[in-house]
């Protein structure tokens, strides 16, 4: 029986990084639990890159500790760490087969060449390129040099395997692929996998848990789910899948729910432990329905625009809140510009959010 190797726990505390003046990464708490895929996500610049080089010992901490699997790492080396990085460019040497390019970090490790392409031979067939081991990257396709970095990686049977940007240089298909494969391989290992990614639909697919990253900080950490149905602000909202933000007023709280008013409409909305007063309200375009006007209990607006989209319309919509972004499942009864309707907005893809 072939046992499963778990990947180890990444705890970091009070970790944080300054370049000079700069503030790459204010002081952050994160803990990754062994053998779960973690992305971190966020706009160019907060802090991602970083946060991961400082896991991967290839940047040292301005502050805090780094523990990895119960060791303190954080004043080892890259190479004591037993963790392997996938770089964005691949960085495969070009002179070298593939299975040299696989097999080099083992042999620097001191081990015989003929061992080392036998377990670079036994990581081909892991990642799929079965056989492909004489061939230079050049002769390997856009995805297929994705492998064998990842093989490189996998080889040197990491505790934790890093991944920065790995799939930005597919194009759409094969990213989507391909993120799958990492999803499949990272469950079948068992290891644990730090990704980096500024793609939301990526993060979704590929994670247990992801933390969201704004200017240096950590946003929110939470499950894909959490992420998108209860985010903690308006950028996480905005950030995971489309948003409309306008602002409410929330008149009263019971029991967990709160009266939420949108110029005449009144809306029952969890609270989300909010208090009366104004509040941010976030809207994801599928669940806004329009219907006739004077329909109550709803948010009167007037079309703007309006497209037929083939399986959905998209609307833009003014209302007194502000313009609202909707795609509507039902194309076939297509609304006009000008048109009077009024907005029932569903439960679900309706969020309250502290302002
Ligand atoms: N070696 C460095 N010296 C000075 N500043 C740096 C250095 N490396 C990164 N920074 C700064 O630290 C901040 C975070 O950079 P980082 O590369 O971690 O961002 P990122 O989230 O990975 O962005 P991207 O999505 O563009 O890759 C940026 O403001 C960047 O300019
Ligand atoms: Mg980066």
């Amino acid at each position: 029986m072939s046992v499963k190797k778990s990947g180890a726990e990444v705890r970091l505390t009070g970790v944080g990084k300054r370049y000079g003046k700069v503030t790459a990464v204010k002081p952050l708490d994160l803990v990754i639990a062994p053998g779960s895929i973690v992305t971190l996500l966020g706009p160019s610049g907060c802090g991602k890159t970083t946060l991961l080089r400082m896991i991967a010992g290839l940047e040292r901490v301005s502050d805090g500790r780094i523990m990895i699997g119960g060791r303190d790492v954080t004043d080892l080396s890259a190479g004591e760490r037993n963790v392997s990085m996938v770089f964005q460019s691949y960085a495969l040497f070009p002179h070298m087969s593939v299975r040299e390019n696989v097999a080099f970090g083992l042999i620097s490790e001191g081990m015989a060449k003929a061992s080392a392409h036998a377990k670079a031979d036994e990581a081909l067939v892991t990642v799929g390129l079965k056989g492909l081991g004489d061939r230079l990257p050049s002769e390997m396709s856009g995805g297929q040099q994705q492998r064998v970095a990842v093989a490189r990686a996998l080889v040197l049977k990491p505790d934790v395997l890093l991944f920065d940007e790995p799939l930005s240089n597919l194009d759409a298909r094969l990213r989507r692929s391909m993120r799958e494969e990492i999803r499949d391989l990272q469950q079948r290992l068992g290891v644990t996998v730090v990704y980096v990614t500024h793609d939301q639909s990526e993060a979704l697919a590929v994670s247990d848990v992801i933390v969201v990253m704004k200017a240096a900080e950590i946003a929110q950490a939470g499950t894909p789910r959490t992420l998108y149905e209860e985010p903690a602000n308006v950028f996480v909202a905005t950030f995971m899948g489309e948003a409309n933000n306008v602002k409410g007023t929330i008149e009263a709280v019971k029991d967990g729910r709160a009266s939420v008013r949108l110029d005449t409409a009144l809306l029952s909305l969890p609270a989300r432990d909010l208090t009366p007063g104004p509040v941010d309200v976030v809207i994801r375009p599928e669940a806004i329905r329009l219907h006739p006007a004077g329909t109550p209990n709803g948010l009167p607006a007037t079309v703007a625009t309006a497209t037929y989209m083939g399986a959905h319309a998209e609307y833009n919509l003014e209302t007194l809140v502000g313009r609202l972004f909707a795609i509507a499942p039902e194309a076939d009864a297509l609304r006009k510009p000008g048109d009077a309707v009024v907005l029932i907005l569903a439960e679900r893809g309706t969020m309250v959010v502290k302002p």
